[in-house]
C-alpha cells in the first residue's frame, strides 16, 4: 500500500529550488554568450556575462548549502552505493525504463522509506553532484580569476583546457536536467514528484531490502 512519508528536508527543497532557478539561468546566459549569431543574441552580451558571473557565485554557495545538508541531515544515506552488486542494479533499472516500464511490469526498486532513489537515479545523483556540479564551479572560478590558473598541461593552454571543462560540464549538466525532468515524471503519478520536492513529501510504495 502506498503512502506519503516526509522525504526531502527543508534545507535540501531551499538548495533545490534556488539550484534549479540558477541552473536555467546558467544555461540560458551560457548558450547566449557561446552559440547564438552576435546580431540576434538571446541576452545582450555584457548583461549575458554580468547575469552569468553572478549566478555562478551564488551558485557556489548554494553548492555548499547541499554539500552541508547532505552531509548533516539524515539525506546522506540515500546516496550510499554500495558497489557489490551495483552492475546488476544498473542494468535491473535501465531494463525497466527501456522495456518493462512500457509493458506495464512493476518497478525493480520501488521508493521506500529507506530508498528513496532508484539505483539508476542515485548514480546520476552522485555523479551531478559530487562531479559535474563541483567542476563546472570550480573551471567557472577559475575563469572569473584566469591569472590563477595554471600557464600549460599537457602542450595546451590552461585557460583552453579550464574553458573546455567548464562547457564540457555545462552541456553534461544541460542533458542531465532533461534526462531528470522525464525521469521525475514516472513517479507515483505524472506529478507527484514535482510535488514532493516542494512540499516535502514523497510516495513510498512497500518496505523491502535497501539496495
Ligand atoms: C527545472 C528544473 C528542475 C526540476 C523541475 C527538478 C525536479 C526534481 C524533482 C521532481 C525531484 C524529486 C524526484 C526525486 O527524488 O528524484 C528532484 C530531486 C533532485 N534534483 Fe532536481 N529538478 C530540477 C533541476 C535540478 C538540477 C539543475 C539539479 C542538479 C544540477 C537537480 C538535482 C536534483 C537532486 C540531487 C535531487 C535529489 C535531492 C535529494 O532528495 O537529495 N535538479 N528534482
Amino acid at each position: 500500500m502506498a503512502k506519503l512519508s516526509y522525504h526531502y528536508p527543508l534545507i535540501i527543497r531551499i538548495w533545490h529550488g534556488l539550484n534549479a532557478l540558477l541552473i536555467l539561468l546558467l544555461i540560458a546566459t551560457g548558450i547566449s554568450m557561446y552559440y547564438v549569431d552576435p546580431d540576434s543574441r538571446l541576452i545582450e552580451f555584457s548583461l549575458a556575462v554580468q547575469m552569468h558571473n553572478i549566478s555562478g557565485i551564488i551558485l557556489s554557495f548554494s553548492y555548499l548549502i547541499f554539500f552541508i545538508g547532505n552531509i548533516t541531515t539524515g539525506n546522506r544515506k540515500y546516496y550510499k552505493m554500495p558497489l557489490k552488486g551495483l552492475g546488476e542494479r544498473l542494468l535491473k533499472q535501465s531494463r525497466y525504463y527501456a522495456i518493462d516500464m512500457f509493458k506495464g511490469k512493476k518497478k525493480p526498486y520501488p521508493i521506500t522509506e529507506e530508498r528513496k532513489f532508484n539505483p539508476l537515479q542515485k548514480l546520476f545523483y552522485v555523479i551531478i553532484m559530487y562531479i559535474g556540479v563541483p567542476l563546472v564551479i570550480i573551471s567557472g572560478w577559475g575563469l572569473l580569476f584566469p591569472e590563477s590558473i595554471i600557464k600549460a598541461m599537457f602542450g595546451l593552454g590552461g585557460v583552453l583546457i579550464t574553458v573546455l571543462v567548464h562547457v564540457a560540464m555545462g552541456f553534461f549538466i544541460s542533458l542531465f536536467l532533461v534526462i531528470h525532468i522525464y525521469v521525475s515524471t514516472i513517479g507515483h503519478t505524472r506529478s507527484a514528484n514535482f510535488k514532493s520536492i516542494i512540499n516535502g513529501y514523497g510516495w513510498v510504495e512497500e518496505t523491502e531490502e535497501v539496495s
